[in-house]
């Protein structure tokens, strides 16, 4: 039984937390106009119900106690003035002075005299004293009770007695009917009512502006959006709203500026790239080329060289001349074979895979020393025996390459430096000359050498930057991340 009714309580629970669940939801869909206007409107029918039910109960207790006063008064008033009549038993003095009474005040429904037994004397009523009343007000109602409320089928009446005082038996009673005072206070409610609907109606336009002054500029924002998000980034909102929403719109439109001014950056860049792929192709096959033609023209003119002058060594007449030949031959092939590995070092130096980036770096420097008459000279940090990975390498290497051919080819350096630096997982190289420098910042895409150097950079994750103005010689200076692996 315990089980059934936790079992049934949960269900219970259940099926009131879905609605519960659902109805934030619900609202959280609903229109912001709705809301606000909602909101007001559900305001002020609150406060109108809750004020017109309030002034309602006021009135009708304050009506209630006015009258009971009057009905008391009036009581005392008449008695006062029939007091004379009753005492001369002017029977029809005393019906006068009461249906004048009645006649003159329309809220008095009935006035009669009673004696001290209960019997009707005189009274205000034209055709004949109703017994209903007698019985209502004589029997439960001893003399001199407060006044009380009858339910007649006229309506509500206050009934007050008073007495006639010392000497004279009886009092007079009447009867104050409670509808005309109901009527001044459904009338009053009645105008209270009509203005609640005017300040409704007033509300209602009020939130309807204040909906429609709130919601212009943020739905503009919201079409601005979409075009943004359509990829349109020449979007600016124009509102004269300065307040939170003004604030929001200036935010938006700069938002709007940057995000052009990224795209247009990253437009120019993707042209860049593609005409770096461009350049590069054509480099390639500028290389291609080269090679091809030092290979025919070098090369092959040596090795056809190397034929005829094996011709020759096989017509020599004596030994003298054979060794003479021998020796030129030996030389020339030598020449030959140095030309090759210079190709071969140019194209992709072995010992960078052998050996590893400092060796390379070291043998790269000393041709270069030897080759140009120029003081290159390298310091090395952190490497600890280490090597980074080959792309790392491959990478800095062609940039430090390219950093001392332009040293050569546009600096007229005496000096070069080059440091290398491996801090944790990240690899830093400066390349500096002492040379005639130039204006970095506006010949970037002047040639291809900067930009590979930058791409190679970029590609590995890493960052490149210059430092140059000119006659202050140049910084290259890059930096990629590169993990540590032992040597091999
Ligand atoms: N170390 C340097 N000293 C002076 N000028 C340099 C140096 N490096 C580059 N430059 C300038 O930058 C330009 C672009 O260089 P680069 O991109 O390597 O192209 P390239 O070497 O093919 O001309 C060069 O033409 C030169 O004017
Ligand atoms: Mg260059």
């Amino acid at each position: 039984m315990l089980v059934w009714s936790v079992d049934g309580l949960r269900r219970l629970g259940r099926l009131l937390r879905a609605p519960a669940q659902s109805l934030p939801q619900f609202f959280l869909g609903v229109p912001l106009r709705l809301k606000i206007m909602g909101m007001a409107v559900g305001l002020i029918m609150i406060f109108a119900g809750f004020t017109i039910v309030r002034v309602h109960n006021n009135l009708t207790a304050t009506m209630a106690i006015q009258l009971q006063n009057q009905s008391q008064l009036l009581a005392v008033e008449l008695s006062a003035h029939a007091r004379e009549s009753v005492l001369i038993d002017d029977l029809y003095g005393l019906t006068n002075l009461l249906k004048n009474a009645v006649h003159n005040r329309p809220a008095l429904r009935y006035a009669f005299i009673v004696d001290d037994a209960g019997h009707v004397l005189c009274h205000s009523f034209t055709g004949g004293f109703p017994g209903d009343l007698l019985r209502l007000t004589g029997k439960d109602n001893p003399w001199g009770s407060s006044p009380r409320k009858l339910l007649t089928n006229e309506g509500a009446v206050w009934d007050a007695f008073a007495p006639f005082g010392p000497g004279i038996a009886g009092g007079l009673r009447v009867g104050l009917a409670e509808a005309p005072s109901r009527r001044e206070n459904g009338e009053f409610l009645q105008s209270l009512l009509a203005n609640t609907m005017a300040v409704f109606g007033l509300a209602i336009i009020c939130s309807g502006i204040l909906t429609w002054l709130i919601m212009r500029p943020i739905k503009k924002l919201v079409a601005a959006t979409q075009s943004i998000r359509r990829g349109d980034f020449n979007i600016q909102v124009v509102d004269a709203a300065k307040d939170e929403v003004g604030q929001l719109i200036d935010a938006f439109n700069s938002m709007a500026r940057q995000l052009k001014k990224a795209q247009a950056e990253r437009d120019e860049k993707e042209s860049i790239r593609k005409e770096f792929l461009q350049r590069i192709i054509a480099t390639q096959e500028g290389e291609r080329k080269r090679i091809a033609r030092e290979l025919h023209d070098q090369s092959g003119q040596a090795l056809a060289s190397f034929m005829l002058e094996l011709k020759v060594l096989e017509r020599a007449e004596d030994r003298e001349q054979f060794l003479t030949g021998i020796t030129r031959l030996r030389s020339a092939i030598t020449d030959e074979m140095d030309a090759l590995h210079d190709l071969a070092v140019e194209l992709r130096p072995s010992v960078l895979d052998d050996m590893g980036l400092l060796a390379a770096l070291d043998r790269y420097l000393g041709d270069f020393r030897n080759k140009f008459k120029i003081n290159a000279t390298m310091v090395n940090l952190g490497f600890e025996g280490q090597r980074p990975d080959v792309a790392v390498e491959t990478c800095v290497y062609r940039i430090i390459q390219e950093a001392l051919t332009n040293a050569v080819k546009h600096a007229m350096a005496l000096e070069v430096k080059v440091i290398l630096e491996w801090r944790g997982d990240r690899l830093r190289g400066v390349v500096e000359d002492d040379g005639i420098g130039f204006d970095a910042c506006c010949s970037h895409a002047a040639g291809l050498g900067l930009y590979g150097m930058e791409e190679r950079s970029l590609l590995l994750g890493g960052s490149f930057s210059m430092q140059s103005a000119p006659g202050e010689g140049t910084m290259v200076i890059f930096e990629v991340p590169a993990v540590r692996k032992k040597a091999q």
